[in-house]
């Protein structure tokens, strides 16, 4: 069975619901209280064992690639007013040379398409894909989890995480089978279901391990929902020859694609810091106790 050692990072997006903060900023850079979103997934990657990172990129996202390069008008100066531990944390995070790759998907078609740009770089093997506009928060990580299921199956997986079966029109869907190993067999994918026919209430959180044979379905460029290449509607296509798997996730997931879910994460976050924890519990505090309804004196 080949290695999971490659992870797939689709940052294309155009990023509109968070118009104006993304016309000159990608929305990967806006941060989670000091580090930008990217950040985050890409941590999460490196903890589930992932060597090459690849990140399939558009116009304006230039400074993602300078976000994992070396710094040296910083590195420097930190150095010399002896900031070393400022310096040793910016180098733990830093990719090593040659473990990064940059494309440019030149066209938002669509998630799926997305990932088809990224077909050279990954060649014949199985890859992660982690869509940076979702954030999590657990002890272990969430590919870390899938990458022992996939040790365990050899095939591919999809991490999924219950939602209200009322919402559940809002995402990818999936159908449940047999619960195997420490997963469940799919049975099918369905993409924003209309109201009352999903096949469950467990929506796909935007973590995946997938066969390179994904790139041979992407290559037909079919159009799907909202005329967008749907990466669901190819995985549904590879499910008729390989075994997909589901890996419920059951840390938390902040849908930083939306500003309601990025300050949420931003809060969850700033929560779970040592050093600002204290602080940001008495401003949550004051900020709620100020929208309460005054008594009439
Ligand atoms: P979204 O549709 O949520 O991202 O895609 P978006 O298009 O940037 O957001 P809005 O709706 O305009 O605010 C989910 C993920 O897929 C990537 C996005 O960057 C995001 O990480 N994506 C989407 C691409 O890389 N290319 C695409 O053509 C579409």
């Amino acid at each position: 069975m080949k290695k999971v050692r490659k992870a797939v990072f689709p940052v294309a997006g155009l990023g509109t619901r968070f118009l104006p903060a993304t016309k000159a900023i990608p929305k990967e850079m806006l941060t989670i209280v000091d580090r930008p979103v990217i950040q985050y997934v890409v941590d999460e990657a490196r903890e589930a064992g992932i060597e090459h990172f690849i990140f399939v990129t558009g116009r304006n996202k230039g400074v993602i690639e300078d976000h994992f390069d070396v710094q040296f008008e910083l590195y420097d100066p930190l150095a010399q007013r002896g900031k070393h531990d400022q310096l040793a944390r910016l180098q733990r995070l830093q990719p090593a040379p040659g473990q990064t790759s940059f494309t440019r998907q030149q066209v938002p078609l669509g998630l799926g398409h997305a990932v088809w740009c990224a077909r050279d770089l990954v060649g014949d093997e199985p890859f992660a894909l982690l869509l940076p506009d979702m954030i999590m928060q657990s002890e272990r990580s969430c590919m870390a989890g899938m990458v022992d299921l996939y040790e365990r199956t050899g095939s591919n997986i999809v991490a999924v995480q219950e939602c209200d079966a009322a919402e559940a029109h809002k995402y990818g869907i999936v159908g449940k089978g047999d619960d195997v190993h420490s997963g469940f067999r799919i049975t099918g994918m369905v993409e924003k279901p209309r109201p009352g026919t999903a096949p469950s209430n467990l929506f796909i959180n935007g973590r995946y391990i997938l066969q390179p044979e994904i790139f041979e379905v992407l290559e037909s460029h079919e159009r799907g929902a909202g005329d967008e290449i749907q990466l669901t509607d190819a995985m549904l296509k590879l499910q008729t020859r390989q075994a997909f798997y589901g890996y419920h996730y059951k840390g938390r997931t902040f849908d930083c694609g939306s500003p309601e879910g990025f300050i949420e994460a931003n809060v969850a976050f700033a929560l779970r810091r040592p050093d600002i924890a204290e602080t940001m519990s008495g401003v949550i505090s004051r900020l709620l106790e100020d929208m309460q309804p005054q008594a009439p004196s």
